[in-house]
């Protein structure tokens, strides 16, 4: 099948993964013709246990107290903090909440870290078989996968490992309870693998990562996982909530909410009315820039060309934040947000005039 404008990548990604859409496709049609619950599907690993009643209450009460806004990127802090106390009480190990990330799910975690540690042409090393998406995972940041196997009983084969590690390795991803095979791996397999990466590094000089993947790190039946941070000291570790509490992909939970609500639309007026303040401070200021149409955000142009300077400028003198262009690929220009109290924009008048008179001769 080929899809007019999609990228070459993609259009042989959907060749290679023809036959999983049939397998979809028929899944669907026998569901269809002879009802789901006649229809062994042992196809999909989609979590069956509801998560706890705890977790439900405290939804319901961040539904109702919680503020809705962006938080920082890195996550909300008591989260963070919440998360690091728990995985230093798993691990026996100071975990901080500095070092700590709330990303959405392992898939989001791995990309956060492969784009941050791979530069182009970097190796990352998967041991077969692995979670698909990692190939494309690491490929997403022009690095390299390279595969090598697990031994025939799943476990890391070190020896092979040895042969992979050239001096461009950056990582390897450790997957434990492991998809698809549903092995734990051990310590002291890990240890192994902990000690040869360490050597790796020095003879190459070259900073060689873990990412150890556990979203299946609640579920372990009997045995231990494996402590990641007592085999080596370079140690990305990823796990999700999306097998124990619940969000998948985009956070399930305000999906569906968006699904429940009758409307999807909100009322524009309160932006209007700011944008409508806001152009009129600035038009009466002197500043030049494009009438926006939509959004929250004005693009006037800096009344100095070095808009850096300007912007520091209205922070030191003003305690007015705005932002460069040149965070936009655009110098020259600045952006202000006018998604703020319409009272704030009403006190800003006197300021942006005398910015502007700051600049002109
Ligand atoms: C081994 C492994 N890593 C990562 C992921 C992605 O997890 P998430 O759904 O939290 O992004 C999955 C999902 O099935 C997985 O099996």
């Amino acid at each position: 099948m080929t899809v007019a404008g999609l990228s070459r990548e993609v259009t042989q990604n959907l060749e290679k993964g023809s036959w999983i859409r049939k397998l979809f496709d028929e899944g669907a049609r026998l569901k269809k013709e002879f009802g789901a619950d006649k229809v062994f599907d042992f196809s999909i690993g989609n979590p069956v246990a509801e998560p706890p009643e705890t977790f439900k209450k405290a939804l319901c009460e961040a539904a109702e107290t919680g503020r809705h806004g962006y938080i920082q990127n890195q996550g909300l802090p008591e989260a963070r903090e919440k998360v690091a106390r728990f995985l230093s009480e798993r691990f026996q190990t100071e975990i901080s909440p500095r070092h700590t990330v709330m990303t959405v799910g392992a898939g989001g975690a791995l990309n956060v870290a492969l784009k941050s540690i791979l530069n182009p042409e970097e190796e990352v090393i998967l041991l077969s078989p692995y979670f698909a998406e990692y190939k494309a995972y690491v490929e997403n940041y022009r690095g390299r996968p390279v595969i090598c196997p697990l031994t025939d009983s799943f476990e890391i084969d070190i020896e092979a490992v040895k042969g992979a590690i050239t001096p461009r390795t950056k990582g390897l991803i450790v997957n434990t309870p492991h998809n698809p095979t549903g092995t734990v791996l051990s310590q002291k397999n890990l240890n192994e693998l902990g000690a040869l990466l360490k050597e790796a590094e020095e003879r190459n000089g070259q900073s060689i990562f873990i990412l150890f993947d556990e979203p299946y790190s609640q579920l372990i039946y009997g045995e231990e996982q494996a402590n990641p941070f007592q085999a080596y000291h370079r140690v990305i570790l990823v796990s999700s909530f999306s097998k124990d509490l619940g969000f998948v992909n985009a956070p399930v939970m305000m999906q569906r909410a968006v699904a429940k609500m009758d409307d999807l639309s909100i009322d524009a007026e309160p932006y209007r009315k700011r944008r409508d303040l806001m152009v009129d401070i600035l038009t009466e200021a002197g500043f030049e820039f494009e009438m926006p149409k939509g959004g929250f955000f004005v693009f006037p142009k800096s009344p100095i060309e070095d808009e850096v300077a300007f912007c520091m400028h209205a922070a030191q003198k003003y305690k007015l934040l705005i932002v460069p262009g040149s965070g936009f690929g655009k110098s020259g220009y600045f952006r202000l947000s006018f998604s703020v109290p319409s009272e704030q924009i009403r006190q800003s008048r006197d300021i942006f005039k005398a910015l502007y008179q700051d600049f002109s001769s």
